[in-house]
């Protein structure tokens, strides 16, 4: 379509431009609609000016996660995109916490994060931000742009045989951004925090159960950079200032997954050496590895094989809510989260046998180094005092929830290969 060029002054042959045309004060006629012009864009170069020499957060609406909200408890969830934190955020998200994970990345899921944001799409709901908890800079950033009331801090390198063979990035990965963590709290007055330990830090007591009491003597890295982390915790919270509410849970061995089958267990491949036992029977069953490779079948134990408390996910998740709700500022809780009961590695694998109705085949090695033969709980403590107990105490049941979410991500969080263009 032409452009309609009624009403208009007759158009003028082309001719070339000059700066002091386009300033032409000599016509009167044309002086005011120049002048206006001039104005203007004055008026907007100023404000331009003054909004780019402003910091960043002035120039932004606040978010909602930016504001403290009378009845809503907001939580940084640290490692949210990993197998316990994103259980622990969906369960959050639930109960009408508002969530904010941070996690790298590095052994964690986006997928596991799209789950949660597909189910809680709603606005200041949940946030997640990629960030490495070993930049303090950037963990200082993201508490001094969010207000969050709480903590849960779950981030972690988790395998007892990697940190044998990688201790310093334990010790950097685990105690060293704990510390990041805390400084991060300390500097925002974040008071309260919930803090993901492990029965690890005890090593191999002479007595079983493991109470509370029991003398922490780790035996490797993975523990010792825990139990360092711990120290750090509570030194800081018997200081006056600090007066902070801290819940430390020591869990036992982990498995099972969501039961409604949303969110799982999907560690990187390249973890698979030095993956947990579920993963590996999960792995068996499916036929991504020949069999299982049993380390060790001379401990003390009834049968040989090491002896371990398996607690299902979704009841140490639960444990978590408790502890938050239960938190006091200028109180400490430590707390075993256990069922109290030890299960042998044969008795697991005949579990995972028929949860999955894969005839596994099972390898016996040597032992492992770092590794100790029997470990089980004594949740009295947690019983008593959080009136938490474990419900999913089915190896058998908990197995069977976690295999069928694996039986349908073969690829993980990932798209199945025959899906990618
Ligand atoms: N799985 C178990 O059986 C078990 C037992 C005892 C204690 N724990 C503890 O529970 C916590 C969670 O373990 P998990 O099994 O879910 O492990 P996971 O590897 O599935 O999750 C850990 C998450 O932390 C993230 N992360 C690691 N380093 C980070 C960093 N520097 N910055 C930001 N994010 C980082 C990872 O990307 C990952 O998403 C860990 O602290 C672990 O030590 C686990």
């Amino acid at each position: 379509m032409l452009p309609n060029t009624r009403g208009r002054p007759q158009q003028r042959p082309p001719r070339s431009w000059s700066f002091s045309e386009m300033v032409d004060f000599s016509d009167p006629k044309r002086r005011p609609r120049y002048l206006s012009k001039v104005i203007m864009v004055a008026l907007l170069t100023a404000m331009c000016v003054v909004m780019l020499t402003q910091p960043p957060c002035h120039r932004r609406t606040p978010s909602v996660f930016s504001v403290h909200q009378p009845g809503v408890t907001h939580v940084l969830v640290t490692g949210g995109a990993g197998y316990i934190g994103s259980h622990a955020a969906l369960r959050l998200l639930k109960d009408s916490f508002r969530v904010t994970i941070v996690d790298n990345l590095s052994r964690g899921n986006i997928g596991a994060i799209k789950v949660l944001q597909n189910l809680f799409p709603e606005p200041g709901r949940l946030q997640f931000i990629q960030a490495d908890l070993g930049d303090p800079k950037a963990v200082n950033r993201i508490f001094a742009e969010n207000a969050f009331d709480a903590v849960m801090h779950f981030a972690a390198v988790a395998y007892v045989g990697e940190s044998t063979l990688e201790p310093l990035r334990y010790y950097h990965n685990i105690t060293a951004n704990t510390l990041v963590v805390l400084e991060a709290m300390a500097t925002h007055s974040v008071k309260t925090l919930i803090y993901s330990s492990t029965c690890a830090t005890y090593g191999e007591p002479e007595k079983m159960p493991i109470t509370e009491e029991t003398p922490q003597f780790p035996i490797n890295p993975y523990g010792k950079a825990k139990k360092m982390a711990e120290d750090i915790i509570l030194d800081f919270s018997k200081s006056k200032k600090a007066d902070m509410a801290v819940m430390i849970l020591r869990y036992f061995n982990v498995i099972g997954s969501d039961p409604e089958g949303r969110l799982g267990e999907a560690p990187r491949p390249e973890l698979r050496e030095h993956g947990r036992i579920s993963g590996a029977c999960f792995d068996a069953a499916l036929g991504i590895i020949p069999g299982l490779k049993v380390k060790g079948s001379d401990y003390e134990t009834p049968d040989g094989t090491c002896v371990r408390d398996y607690i299902d996910v979704t009841d140490l998740v639960d444990a978590h809510v408790k502890a938050l709700n239960k938190a006091e500022r200028g109180r400490v809780g430590i707390y075993n989260v256990g069922t109290g009961k030890g299960r042998s590695v044969k008795e697991f694998v005949e579990a995972c046998k028929k949860a999955t109705g894969v005839d596994i085949k099972v390898d016996y090695f040597p032992r492992r180094p770092g590794d100790y033969a029997e470990v089980y709980s004594d949740p009295a403590k947690i019983n008593r005092e959080l009136n938490w107990t474990a419900q999913h105490t089915d190896l058998h049941e908990s197995l069977k929830v976690a295999w069928t979410w694996q039986k349908a991500h073969r690829s993980g969080y990932e798209p199945p290969q025959a899906m990618i263009l």
